[in-house]
């Protein structure tokens, strides 16, 4: 069907009608595929870039209102159509978000489409269609460009699939940054913990190191003291026989003596009667009296038999000590005893040693009987209490007796004292027997080895607590009871 002759478009009338043939070759030459339809919705122009295009020939398409065919499986308006019917608000309907108002041309729409009939795998199309007016601004048709945009769409699509593809790339990527870093966090606490438990286990190690090292030296003291002790009862056991008979012998040359003074007074008294019978005999009595001043004897052989007596008497106690550092042939029994009234009972007979240096003062815990053997225990207690007061200076000093127990198998007893302290050079050595600081005949240096050797056969210990200028505190530790026969016997 030929389009009329008044429906031709305003745009072409200035020089002939819609129909005009120059025109018509400028319309078909035209490289952009274009159509044109008048208000009739006729198509009066398909040019052939359109032909080419759209693989609809001008002899299919002129005259007809198929045009829809060249598009779509199904009749429908296209953006022409709409156009020259003046029904913008329909473009929603049919192209969607597609289409946009044409900024340069009043009226004109263009929009943007993806034809799957079009040719082998289906083409982009950019289509712009525009009223055409006649000198009064009339529509009397509408002209449709189109332009093949697939490949720049296809660009496009790759780019987009090639932007997500990076995307998802850098997803990935961040993803894997995001569990590295998670990773290296673990890493690093497990190092935190790792150097903690190292640190740790270092700190255990040095305080065993400190304990073996410790442990080694109470095993060389024990050593030393176990080789002294063999000594000394050895000696204390030759000793022991020659005083014993010295001590015997001293008491029966006492009753000589006696005798003798008593013999010697005899004759003096007999002098007077001798001056007369046999005055020679009387001045050579007499002589020899002056010539050793027999008043001076009188008076200096009993001080001189009490001093031996009480040098000798020491001599036994130190064999006796000696023996009892080394005691193995104790005859004692063990039993359960309150250790409280035995400290009270040795601080009663070491009060003379100890009140006129310092205060005592009593600080026992609560603690239970404990199996022992009462008189060593006590021996102990009179070594540190009198070693505590000599500690003591001039000025007058505190010494303080405490218990306690820390668990129902142990307690213990403690004697402090705010005295000289102990050099660290002479703490490694005052359990050792005969180690004394003190003047030639105070101390023998027995005491604290014998409280050793006594503790050590309960099974206990003792701790050391000092520092020069600062006091020193001794503390027992004893087993509250012995292993063997008669532990079952509890109090
Ligand atoms: N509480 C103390 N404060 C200061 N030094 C002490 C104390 N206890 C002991 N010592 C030191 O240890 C040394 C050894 O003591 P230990 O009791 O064995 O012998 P001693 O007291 O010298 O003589 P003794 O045989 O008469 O007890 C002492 O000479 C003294 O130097
Ligand atoms: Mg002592």
């Amino acid at each position: 069907m030929k389009p009329a002759a008044t429906s031709a478009p305003a745009l072409l009338s200035a020089h002939s009608d819609i129909g005009d043939i120059a025109l018509s070759e400028f319309f078909d030459g035209h490289p952009v595929a274009t159509f044109a339809i008048d208000t009739r919705h006729v198509v009066t122009h398909w040019n052939r870039a359109c032909e080419h295009l759209l693989g609809w020939s001008k002899a299919d398409m002129i005259g007809t209102d198929h045009h829809w065919q060249a598009f779509y499986p199904r009749a429908r308006p296209l953006l022409a159509d709409l156009i020259v019917d003046n029904q913008p608000e329909q473009l929603p309907r049919h192209y969607g978000e597609k289409y946009r108002p044409c900024a340069l041309i009043p009226g004109a729409y263009e929009a943007e489409d993806f034809f799957p009939n079009l040719g082998a795998g289906g083409h982009w199309l950019h289509f712009t269609a525009a009223p055409l007016r006649d000198s009064r601004g009339q529509v009397v048709g509408a002209i449709e460009t189109l332009r093949d945009v697939t490949e720049r769409r296809v660009a496009e699509n790759a780019l987009r699939r090639a932007y997500d593809n990076l995307e998802h790339v850098v997803h990935k990527r961040t993803a894997q940054l995001a569990d590295m870093n998670e990773q290296l966090q673990e890493d690093i606490r497990q190092r935190h913990q790792a150097e903690a438990e190292l640190r740790r286990s270092n700190l255990e190690l040095t305080a065993l190191n400190d304990q073996l090292s410790r442990a080694q030296q109470q095993l060389v003291q024990a050593d030393k003291l176990a080789s002294i002790g063999q000594l000394a009862a050895g000696v204390a056991h030759e000793i022991n026989n020659p005083v014993g008979y010295i001590f015997s012998n001293f008491s029966t040359l006492q009753g000589y003596l006696d005798q003798l003074f008593a013999m010697l007074d005899a004759y003096q008294g007999a002098e007077a009667a001798l001056a007369d019978a046999a005055p020679a005999a009387a001045a050579a009595l007499r002589e020899q009296r002056q010539r050793i001043d027999l008043d001076f004897l009188r008076q200096d052989v009993p001080a001189l038999m009490a001093e031996s007596r009480e040098g000798i008497v020491r001599v036994r106690h130190i064999v006796q000590d000696l023996k009892d550092f080394s005691r193995v042939d104790s005859n004692q029994e063990w039993v359960w005893a309150n250790l409280h009234r035995g400290i009270d009972s040795t601080l009663n007979i070491v009060s003379n040693e100890v009140k006129y240096k310092a205060d005592v003062v009593k600080d026992y815990g609560d603690i239970p009987d404990i199996q022992c053997l009462p008189l060593q225990i006590n021996q102990v207690v009179m070594n540190l209490v009198v070693n505590a007061a000599h500690a003591i200076g001039a000025q007058r000093g505190r010494i303080t007796v405490r218990t306690g127990s820390a668990d129902p198998d142990q307690v213990w007893l403690e004697v402090a004292d705010n005295g000289s302290g102990i050099a660290p050079e002479v703490l490694a050595r005052i359990f050792d027997p005969f180690f004394t600081t003190k003047a030639v005949g105070q101390g023998t240096g027995l005491g604290l080895s014998l409280a050793y050797g006594i503790v050590r056969k309960h099974g206990g210990r003792i701790e050391v607590d000092t520092a020069p200028g600062a006091g020193s505190r001794f503390r027992v530790w004893l087993p509250v009871r012995q292993p063997g026969p008669g532990a079952a016997e509890a109090p």
